[in-house]
């Protein structure tokens, strides 16, 4: 079955045409991510699939429904580009608050679990806007994968991590083994610890997809990853 449906996708701001047209389908459990240079359309696809942004043309279908249903928000773990929790709460009220809007049993041990898991102990009365830009993504990654979400997409998540929380999130995120998981970098190295399948888009349209493992054959003997996917930019797939 496919969880993430998008079919002929358009969405324009003004004269800047951000989706032309873009179709892609992920099924559930995948890993997949969606990869391509600034502006190309990524946050734009993660913002309609999270319902926050309907498409002027095009099907979009989670799990076969609209990703504006209730159903979906439930199943649904997003984390936005520049997340931003609220400011004026600690570490600990943001993910109780949350634990709590989402329904779940014990909101206060949930929010402790994440913060556990983060490694967030140490901040945990601390305000949302008096942390450092790393732990508020911390924080934001934890915000979103509370709820134990079966679809999962995230916007450049690795963003102001250094390298030793980039590995911890990177093993959190291997442990969502049935979730399906949409992860939009521009940075390789990051897809290829995440995800199993890439979707490279440009100017709002799918230019190549497939297994990272066919990605990494179409390039010559030791040929960086990035090389290839720049190729593929440039000059198209069938190089
Ligand atoms: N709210 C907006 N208003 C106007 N233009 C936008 C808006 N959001 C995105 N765009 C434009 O749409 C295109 C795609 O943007 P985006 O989806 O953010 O790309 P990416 O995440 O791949 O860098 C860009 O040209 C961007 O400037
Ligand atoms: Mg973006």
């Amino acid at each position: 079955m496919e969880c993430i449906e998008l079919e002929n996708v358009v969405k324009k701001f003004g004269n800047v045409t951000a989706l032309d047209g873009l179709s892609f389908s992920i099924p559930c459990g995948g890993k997949y991510a969606l990869i391509g240079p600034n502006g190309a359309g990524k946050s734009t696809t993660l913002k309609i699939l999270a319902g926050l942004l309907t498409p002027d043309l095009g099907n979009v279908k989670i799990k076969g429904m609209s990703p504006t249903s209730k159903e979906v928000k439930k199943i649904l773990g997003y984390l936005p580009e520049d997340a931003m929790p609220y400011r004026v709460l600690t570490v600990l009220e943001n993910l109780e608050y949350i634990a709590s809007l989402r329904g779940l049993p014990n909101p206060r041990q949930r929010a402790l679990e994440m913060i556990y898991l983060l490694n967030l102990k140490e901040y945990m009365y601390t305000e949302a806007g008096k942390l450092s830009r790393g732990n508020l993504q911390k924080l934001s990654i934890a915000m979103t994968l509370l709820h134990n979400p079966e679809i999962i997409l995230l916007d450049e998540p690795l963003n102001y991590l250094d390298i030793p929380t980039q590995e911890l999130v990177i093993s959190i995120l291997k442990n969502f083994v049935t979730s399906t998981l949409l992860v939009s970098t521009h940075i390789m190295s990051i897809a290829t610890r995440l995800a199993t399948n890439a979707i490279i888009i440009n100017h709002g349209r799918v230019i190549w997809s497939g297994t990272i493992e066919e990605l990494r054959k179409m390039g010559n003997e030791n040929e960086p990853i990035e090389s290839i996917v720049a190729r593929i930019l440039t000059k198209g797939p069938q190089i």
